[in-house]
């Protein structure tokens, strides 16, 4: 089955009990069992699992091509559900340009537990190499990252963690399975907060974890799911569900989109450098064009006159509204360094943009006009 005809029907099979086409919703929070606690129709309480999350994981594990999929709370439940796994003295490398949550709750919970980060240019796969060698439990890459838009090459990333016996974990967020599989390319565990563009339209909170193999470790992390109680709620599990349907139609337009966009601000003088994989001149093109089928919705410029330049085109922005997040049908702009808190990384002139579903001569005409001097 072609990737498109699976994203509308995996985990949205006709109920047999109605025949509604439509997936339906269950809210009970919990199913009958035997006087004795034995299953009767294979659930026991939401916490630990539910018809429609059971759904949504179906279409997961599917659309990244892995043999089980969780679903979380949020993008952070799942990152957390991954990292508490590392134990006391153990090391992980860790992309230096990632997202801020990932790299604060390695500063500020890890480290507390004697859990040892490492950050490295995982685009550098010499310096991957060197940063392994002192023993690595875990390798986190995220490609395309956060804010820079950097790509790193999965598939090395995964030679290198396995010969140091250590799991590849790729969020995948920026790309969504539409763009690159990173199970394919010999990761172990894809991670995403569907938050973004699997929800779609900025009205659903969660995350996901999909593992290569349903093996003890992803059995582990079901069980932690499930005594964290970190878990994602019927309703939020099937506006998820509902997103994954539209998916590959609506990140067709948001990578065509954020081509346009990302030409135009290319040629504008006041901006120093557009970071999009789509561009020729990226540092990463040739890697993108290989492990990815498209470029994306996401990219981030920074600009000639500093801070001061990226909050005032920032304040003068019409179209694009100021604010966190990404992946929704409107296109968002966002002043990283303001926003990223201690551990922030990101540069100051940086701007990151999040291009939505709208005609992109109204974005570039907006863009066009907050850089006008
Ligand atoms: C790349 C990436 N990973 C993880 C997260 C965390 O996800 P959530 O906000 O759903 O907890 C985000 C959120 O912005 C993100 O952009």
């Amino acid at each position: 089955m072609k990737f498109d005809t699976l994203a509308v029907h995996a985990g949205a099979e006709v109920d047999r009990e109605t025949g509604a086409v439509a997936p339906p919703i269950h809210l009970s929070t919990t199913f009958r069992h035997g006087p004795a606690g034995e299953l009767v129709d294979e659930l026991e309480y939401q916490r630990d699992d539910h018809p429609t999350q059971r759904r949504l994981q179906a279409a997961l594990a599917a659309l990244e091509g892995g043999e089980r999929a969780l679903a979380f709370a949020s993008g952070m439940a799942a990152v957390a559900a991954v990292l508490d796994t590392l134990q006391c003295g153990q090391r992980w490398l860790l992309a230096d340009d990632c997202y801020a949550g990932t790299r604060t709750f390695a500063a500020e919970v890890l480290s507390e537990r004697g859990v040892e980060t490492v950050t490295v240019d995982l685009a550098d796969l010499d310096a991957v190499r060197a940063a392994s060698t002192g023993g690595v439990a875990l390798l986190w890459a995220e490609s395309p990252s956060n804010p820079r838009i950097r790509i790193s090459d999965i598939a090395e990333l995964a030679r290198i963690a396995h010969a140091h016996g250590a799991l590849l974990v790729c969020d995948n967020t920026f790309a969504t399975p539409v763009l690159q599989k990173p199970l394919q390319l010999g990761a172990d565990i894809v991670m995403h907060s569907t938050t973004k563009y699997f929800g779609g339209h900025s009205d659903v909170l969660g995350g996901a974890l999909v593992f290569a193999r349903n093996d003890d470790f992803a059995e582990r992390i079901a069980q932690r799911r499930l005594l964290g109680g970190a878990v994602l709620s019927p309703f939020s599990a099937w506006l998820t569900l509902r997103g994954c349907r539209s998916l590959p139609a609506r990140m067709r337009v948001h990578c065509a989109n954020a081509a346009r966009v990302a030409e135009f601000l290319d040629t504008h003088p006041e901006v120093e450098v557009v970071h999009y994989p789509g561009l020729p001149a990226h540092p990463g093109h040739a890697l993108a064009k290989q492990q990815m089928s498209g470029f994306g919705g996401m990219l981030s410029i920074q600009l000639r006159g500093g801070r001061e330049a990226a909050l005032r085109v920032a304040s003068k922005l019409k179209l694009f509204i100021n604010a966190t997040s990404l992946g929704g049908c409107e296109s968002l702009v966002e002043h990283r360094a303001s926003v990223e808190g201690t551990h922030s990384t990101s540069p100051q002139n940086l701007l990151r943009f999040s291009i939505g579903l709208e005609d992109p001569e109204d974005l570039i005409a907006d863009l066009q006009q907050a850089l006008a001097a």
